[in-house]
């Protein structure tokens, strides 16, 4: 019998897998998330410079942080239409949840334009993770769902993340201002495109699952 981590869900996206050498990106059934609450609990942005724009259910305080990050992610999972869907992903590490790695596409058929979101635990941050985790999600991306753009914000002082969308070939598309806990910060915005992401196409990384996903995003590549 197989074990409840590779037991296929009858909602296709989460089966969806990316495999690379170093980690998993595996959808994020409501086990993995339970997995990761830990994390949540002990803190995923604890000190400035503050990372996320607001409203982030991470700013809160626990246990109201945890109740409040599980229902986004319950509330973003259910929220699919061919204009707008977010595909959740747990990283997993030496078969540990570590952090979270997301894909968003927001009308996609008109402009095949994706976004990532990700975060790390803090402690593994730092060891070239969340670049590995940002080229899965790319590959899904790129090759799974067949995207000609991908589209990365971060606060000017995010060095990490922005850092990992400079090193991936990104070029820099503009800034713009959100707030993060309540106060005016500047962001900078990053767009690869297909051509350039194909310059650095890895091919040690698998998907998984990824053709039963596409008619639930509105996505018929025969069509
Ligand atoms: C963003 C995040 C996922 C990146 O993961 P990470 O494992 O720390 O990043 P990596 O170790 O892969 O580093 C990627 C690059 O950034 C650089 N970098 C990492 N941390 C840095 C820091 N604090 N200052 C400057 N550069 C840094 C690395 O040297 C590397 O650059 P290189 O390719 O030239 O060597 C992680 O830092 C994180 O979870 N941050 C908090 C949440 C967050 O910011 N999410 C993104 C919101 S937009």
């Amino acid at each position: 019998m197989p074990s409840p981590a590779t037991r296929l869900s009858s909602y296709p996206p989460l089966n969806v897998q990316v495999h690379t050498p170093r980690l998993s990106l595996l959808g994020a059934t409501d086990e993995l998330l339970e997995r990761l609450v830990p994390t949540v609990r002990r803190g995923v942005a604890t000190a400035p410079p503050w990372p996320f724009d607001d409203p982030m259910s991470l700013y809160k305080d626990s246990p109201e942080r945890e109740w409040s990050w599980l229902r986004a992610v319950w509330a973003g999972r259910g929220r699919v239409t061919d204009s707008f869907w977010r595909l959740y992903f747990v990283v997993v590490v030496d078969g540990e949840p570590v952090g979270m790695q997301d894909l968003v596409g927001t009308d996609f058929a008109s402009f095949g334009t994706v976004h990532t979101f990700s975060w790390l635990d803090p402690d593994l941050r730092g060891r070239g993770l969340g670049k590995e985790m940002r080229q899965a999600v790319l590959q899904l991306a790129f090759d799974g769902i067949g995207a000609r753009y991908a589209g990365s914000d971060a606060f000017f002082d995010n060095h990490a993340s922005n850092r990992v969308s400079q090193a991936l070939g990104y070029e820099r598309n503009g800034n713009d201002w959100d707030t993060r806990r309540g106060e005016p910060a500047e962001i900078h915005r990053w767009r690869l495109t297909r051509e350039q992401w194909s310059k650095n196409r890895r091919d040690d990384i698998e998907l998984v699952g990824v053709a039963e996903c596409l008619p639930v995003l509105g996505i018929h590549p025969s069509a």
